[in-house]
């Protein structure tokens, strides 16, 4: 591999240098004159010898790889090799002080990256692989525009990527000066100023410490790294790894040089000859004209040139604040106009969706906490990523019909925004949170019974509400504890609803995606993939067993043994002590009738067959202490038994059951929302 290495790259103007140990592979450029680079995309060599990645076109990419890969994993034990590379790289902007959209050097399994999208993806990534972790790549970044929506710290930062555009570590673009002992003194950089820096990126393969340094060219390398993150790498890459360069333009655009590159696979990359770099272009004059006799000529062409500054000046702050605020809206969203919120009064209500904002993060997005800037409102900002455009025209229309459905135990959805990818929900604010932060984990506050039973009622009239009473049935499909959450006066009020939906269409149409929680699941809808009322039930079946139990619906014992709740429960009533089964850390202070009564009538919500399980009428008519809950019947428990045995919630109980005659009663559901009149 190294001999045919040699005597390829001996041809050209750079060398390959093989070690004593003969394990190590190395190259390097200066100047990329005649160089055998993959280039691809607006990447070329100019005349000179750089290596231009972009020329100035918007919205596209360049990439240049080494032409042959390498092996960065020690194959005999699999341990990480370490690596060393090193490179000299300009930005020239197209205005002064803005940018687009970056360069990286990355490590990939494949040098043909023409998949990748401009701009913020750096030419690295697309919308469907990006974050994916069987991408297998790992990039340093140079990124010149903040992308909000991949969490960038500002528009002049270099950041370390692996397998997605959300930097594992990032840091604006500087260093310290210090290259012995002590740091030095620190220095900001300017990515886009037109000055050629040295980045290098060395990765120590036994300490599995990846670390970055930027410096000007010319000044020694900087001992205190910039970025240091460690990681196994061998997960992370491929077989075979291909080493190169991507560029990427935007709305804005520039033009990215590379002047020398040196690597070595397995020890350290020669130190780049910076006598021996190319010439950059040259960079325009700046500032105003020489004085000149001519008093009024200079006048003019001053007081032209400071029109144009201030007009530039202007155009720069309006592409800035476009890009920031940039959000999706099309023709047919004029029907949902009062629902919209602008993504700039989102944007300034969550102080730019800032961490401090960040309330959590869960399965469907992360949520922040905001405060409108006129009205002053508290709100919650959900931020859902959403890839596929498809469906958001219906998805929105729910959304509109949700924002419709107004109740005192359902959080209130106040509107939406889009962005690119990018769904915004807004709701109102619920001071306490979800209720499973006082119930799992060791919780600061334990919720007392009487608060506990005061929210299953809550709970009840919401799911009733949306199931019976509001002018269409919407489907919740995702009850429990954590879409549960909490007001002011520790009220329940129901989160979420209907927008499990957006996962249901799946981006394949044919294939049913059933949506929810495991343990909370209907053995029907796994089977059937069809959501009703009565899998919202068997949902909240699960949701009355956890509050009562303060465990979760499947839990995971020390022993490895999973502990199936209904399960347990069951067994327990079977012994008739069924208000055993309650949350031990009730102490003393618990109403047992209460207790029985959710926990009989959890198990009763949770029977495998649809049709033995209660109405939300009936539910709230059981709580309200209107109704008897029927004492389960020893038909029942046997039945129960025979499907819920084996720690398999999933059986398919109706087709042996006499019961199976009244599965038409499974009315099917297509959808969150259908009209009544069945
Ligand atoms: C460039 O490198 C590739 C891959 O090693 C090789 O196939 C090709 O012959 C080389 N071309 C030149 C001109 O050296
Ligand atoms: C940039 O490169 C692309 C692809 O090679 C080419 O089509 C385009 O004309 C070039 N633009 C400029 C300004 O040179
Ligand atoms: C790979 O590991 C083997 C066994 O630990 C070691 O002898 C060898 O030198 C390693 N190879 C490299 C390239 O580090
Ligand atoms: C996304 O990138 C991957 C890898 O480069 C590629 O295989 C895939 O086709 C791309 N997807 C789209 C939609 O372009
Ligand atoms: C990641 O990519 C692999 C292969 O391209 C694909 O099979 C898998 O579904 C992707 N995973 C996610 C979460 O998108
Ligand atoms: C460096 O830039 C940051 C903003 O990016 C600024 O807060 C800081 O004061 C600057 N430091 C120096 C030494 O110029
Ligand atoms: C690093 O990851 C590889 C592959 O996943 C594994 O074989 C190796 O044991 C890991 N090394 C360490 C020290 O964790």
């Amino acid at each position: 591999m190294v001999a045919t290495l040699l005597v390829s790259l001996l041809l050209a103007t750079y060398s390959v240098v093989a070690s004593a140990a003969s394990t190590s592979e190395a190259f390097i450029y200066h100047g990329f004159h005649g160089a055998n680079l993959s280039l691809d995309g607006l990447s070329a060599v100019e005349h000179g010898g750089l290596l231009r990645l972009t020329n100035g076109t918007k919205q596209s990419t360049g990439h240049a790889f080494f032409p042959t890969p390498f092996d960065f994993v020690n194959s005999s034990n699999g341990n990480p090799l370490s690596f060393s590379t090193a490179f000299v790289f300009a930005i020239y902007p197209q205005y002064p002080d803005v940018s687009a959209h970056g360069l990286a050097i990355a490590l990939a399994p494949s040098k043909d990256l023409a998949g990748a999208l401009p701009s913020q993806h750096l030419g690295l990534f697309n919308l469907t692989n990006n974050g994916n972790s069987s991408d297998h790549i790992l990039a340093v970044e140079l990124d010149t525009v903040q992308t909000i929506e991949f969490d960038d710290i500002n528009d002049n930062h270099v950041g370390i990527d692996l397998n997605g555009l959300r930097s594992i570590d990032s840091a604006p673009a500087s260093y310290f000066t210090g290259t012995g002992i002590g740091r030095g003194e620190f220095k900001n950089l300017s990515l886009i100023s037109r000055q050629p820096m040295h980045l290098r990126v060395e990765y120590d393969g036994e300490a599995m410490r990846l670390d970055v340094t930027l410096s000007p060219l010319g000044a020694a390398k900087p001992q205190v790294p910039l970025l240091s993150s460690t990681f196994n790498l061998s997960s992370f890459v491929a077989d075979r790894m291909y080493v190169g360069f991507s560029a990427a333009t935007g709305a804005v655009t520039a033009l990215h040089y590379v002047l020398g590159w040196s690597f070595c696979l397995n020890g350290k990359a020669k130190e780049i000859d910076i006598s021996r770099l190319p010439a950059l272009p040259p960079v325009p004059a700046d500032g105003a004209p020489k004085h000149s006799h001519v008093f009024l000529v200079a006048l003019l062409i001053a007081s032209s040139v400071f029109l144009l500054v201030l007009i530039m000046f202007g155009l720069v702050l309006a592409v800035r604040r476009k890009m920031r605020y940039a959000e999706e809206r099309e023709d047919w969203e004029v029907e949902y106009g009062p629902h919209r919120i602008s993504y700039k009064d989102l944007y300034k209500a969550t102080n730019g969706f800032g961490e401090e904002s960040m309330l959590g993060a869960g399965g469907f997005g992360s949520v922040y906490r905001g405060v409108m800037p006129k009205s002053k409102l508290q709100i919650a900002v959900k931020r859902v990523s959403n890839g596929s455009r498809q469906g958001m025209k219906e998805f929105v229309a729910e959304i509109a019909t949700i924002g419709r459905v107004r109740h005192r135990n359902l959080v209130q959805l106040l509107g939406y925004s889009r962005r690119r990818g990018e769904l915004l929900l807004v709701y109102d604010y619920m001071p306490n949170g979800s209720l499973d932060r006082y119930l799992f984990d060791r919780p600061e506050v334990l919720l007392g019974w009487s608060q506990r039973f005061r929210v299953i009622r809550c709970i009840a009239a919401g799911l009733l509400y949306l199931h019976e009473e509001w002018e269409q049935v919407v489907l919740h499909r995702d009850i429990k504890a954590s879409n549960v959450l909490l007001d002011a006066e520790f009220n329940g009020r129901l989160g979420d609803f209907g927008l499990a939906r957006l996962y249901d269409r799946g981006a394949n149409p044919q294939t049913t995606h059933v949506v929810g929680t495991l343990g909370y699941l209907a053995p029907e809808l796994s089977r059937t993939g069809i959501a009703t009322t009565s899998s919202d039930v068997y949902a909240f079946g699960a949701f009355l067993l956890e509050v009562a139990c303060g465990r979760r619906p499947i839990e995971l014992k020390t022993s490895g043994v999973e502990l199936v709740l209904v399960d347990w429960v069951l067994d327990l009533l079977k012994k008739k002590a069924i208000a055993e089964a309650r949350d031990r850390r009730l102490g003393e202070s618990f109403d047992v009738e209460e207790v029985e009564l959710v926990l009989k009538l959890g198990l009763l919500c949770s029977h495998p067959v649809p049709t033995a399980r209660p109405s939300m009428r009936q539910v709230v008519q059981f709580l309200d202490g209107d109704a008897k809950v029927p004492d389960m019947m020893e038909e029942a428990v046997l039945l129960f038994e025979s499907v819920a045995r084996g720690n398999n919630l999933f059986v398919d109980s109706t087709a042996t059951h006499p019961m199976d005659g009244s599965e038409s009663y499974l009315f099917p559901v297509s959808d969150t929302l259908f009209s009544r009149g069945r």
